[in-house]
């Protein structure tokens, strides 16, 4: 039985792993303990996760020494990733950490120097290699090699939710978050790195803040805003979780997505040249009309195109396919794929099967502490270029 400890009682501790290892991991692993500094959240996951009041700590540190543990799935905000990640290890814990693994390269280092020293495992929050649909896209290039030698590569992350999710709290603010590649197109950029098969070596980017952002008062929040009525990125309710049981309404914070001190970008461009000489872009908007994912692969035997709307109006929402055009036949080949049930397409009890499996087996998991560093080297890589106007070198 493996004991598992949750840090950060919120959407993806509680409602996320905790209620799936609940439910359909009871014979081989338990939750003994949460940990959160709010004990309102920490009441929430005791309840649904029917735990003691001994098994809840508002002091991570704490529970780390004081609980019986073998491991522990850290879902704290990203900026505490790095100093809990490293405690885990030094006292000997697996861990399963949410993505960012940190917010820059140098602190996902330290992470992986403290698990070698262990000899422990680290898994990283890359839900999306286990969906079908890039699972799919991968064995297309890496295992059937219908498309050749990928030469040229690409995604678009189309973001509708930059409001609700990221521009009201905590993330809005780059040392919170590392800013909104590091945050968000750290998934992206991971599956462009897994297929690409390869290190990137440089990283260009141009990028700003354009549509939110401004002038308004830091302090100035939707719920007591005189135009919370009329203004459309006003967020007036609580966000409600379905926690399977019963609902739960999750304080979220309402902050204005106008507030001067917001200093994330809103839309990035990146150029990434990878050690095997593929080139690759990737272009985040974090103010699109609707929510998807697309990539291009571009190999000397075709071209593979996929499209993954996760997240679209329901009204609209369609199928994820990948679609390949042969070169000199032109022929095309159209896949649907069909994606299994759980959050992010199947991505999310993927994820949390390959780090139970990994803790018993003692196996490296498909989404290791490497691919969390490397999609960092990029993304924080790329932030920088942003920043300087200069090509950042990543070797
Ligand atoms: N893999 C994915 O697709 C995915 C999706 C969403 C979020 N995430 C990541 O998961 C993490 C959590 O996101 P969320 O949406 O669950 O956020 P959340 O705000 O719902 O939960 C975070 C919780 O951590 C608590 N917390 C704050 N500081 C803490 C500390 N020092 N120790 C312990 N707990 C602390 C907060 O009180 C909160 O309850 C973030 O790193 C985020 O980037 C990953």
């Amino acid at each position: 039985m493996i004991n598992i400890g949750i840090v950060g009682a919120g959407n993806r501790g509680i409602r996320c792993y905790g209620i799936y290892i609940l439910k359909e991991k009871k014979d081989v692993a338990r939750i003994t303990a949460i940990s959160d500094p709010d004990r309102k959240r920490l009441e929430v996951g005791k309840k649904v996760l029917s735990l003691d009041e001994n098994a809840i700590f508002t002091d991570t540190e704490e529970m780390l020494k004081k609980a019986p543990l073998d491991a522990v799935i850290i879902t704290s905000p990203d900026y505490t990733h790095k100093d809990i990640a490293i405690s885990a290890f030094n006292k000997g814990l697996d861990v399963l950490c949410e993505k960012p693994l940190a917010l820059t390269v140098e602190d996902c280092d330290a992470i992986l120097d403290a698990q070698k020293k262990a000899e422990k495992i680290l898994c990283v929050g890359f839900v999306l290699r286990y969906n079908n649909f890039y699972k799919k896209m991968y064995d297309i290039v890496n295992v059937e090699k219908k498309i050749g030698k990928v030469i040229v590569a690409g995604a678009i992350d189309s973001v509708s939710t930059g409001s609700q999710y990221f521009f009201h709290g905590w993330w809005r603010l780059r040392k919170n978050s590392g800013g909104l590649l590091v945050q968000k197109a750290t998934h992206s950029v991971d599956i462009l790195n897994w297929i690409v098969n390869s290190r990137a070596e440089s990283v260009y980017g141009a990028g700003g803040l354009a549509v939110f952002g401004g002038n308004q008062p830091d302090t100035k929040r939707c719920s007591s805003c005189e135009i919370k009525n009329t203004c459309p990125e006003a967020l007036v309710s609580g966000i409600q979780w379905d926690y399977g049981e019963e609902n739960i309404v999750m304080e979220v914070e309402d902050k204005c997505v106008f507030a001067k001190e917001i200093d994330v970008y809103d839309h990035e461009v990146l150029t990434i040249n990878y050690e095997n000489k593929t080139r690759a872009f990737f272009v985040e908007s974090q103010f699109t009309p609707d929510y998807k994912r697309e990539f291009w692969f571009i190999g000397d035997k075709g071209r593979m195109y996929g499209i993954d709307p996760y997240i679209v109006s329901e009204k609209d929402r369609k199928k994820p396919y990948i679609e390949i055009v042969y070169r000199h036949t032109r022929k095309k080949e159209v896949i649907d794929v069909k994606l299994e049930p759980g959050g992010h397409g199947g991505g999310d009890p993927g994820l949390i099967e390959d780090f139970i499996h990994c803790c018993i087996t003692r196996k490296n998991p498909l989404a290791d502490g490497i691919a969390g560093r490397e999609s960092i080297a990029i993304c924080a890589g790329g932030e920088k270029s942003i920043e300087t106007g200069k090509i950042t070198n990543l070797r």
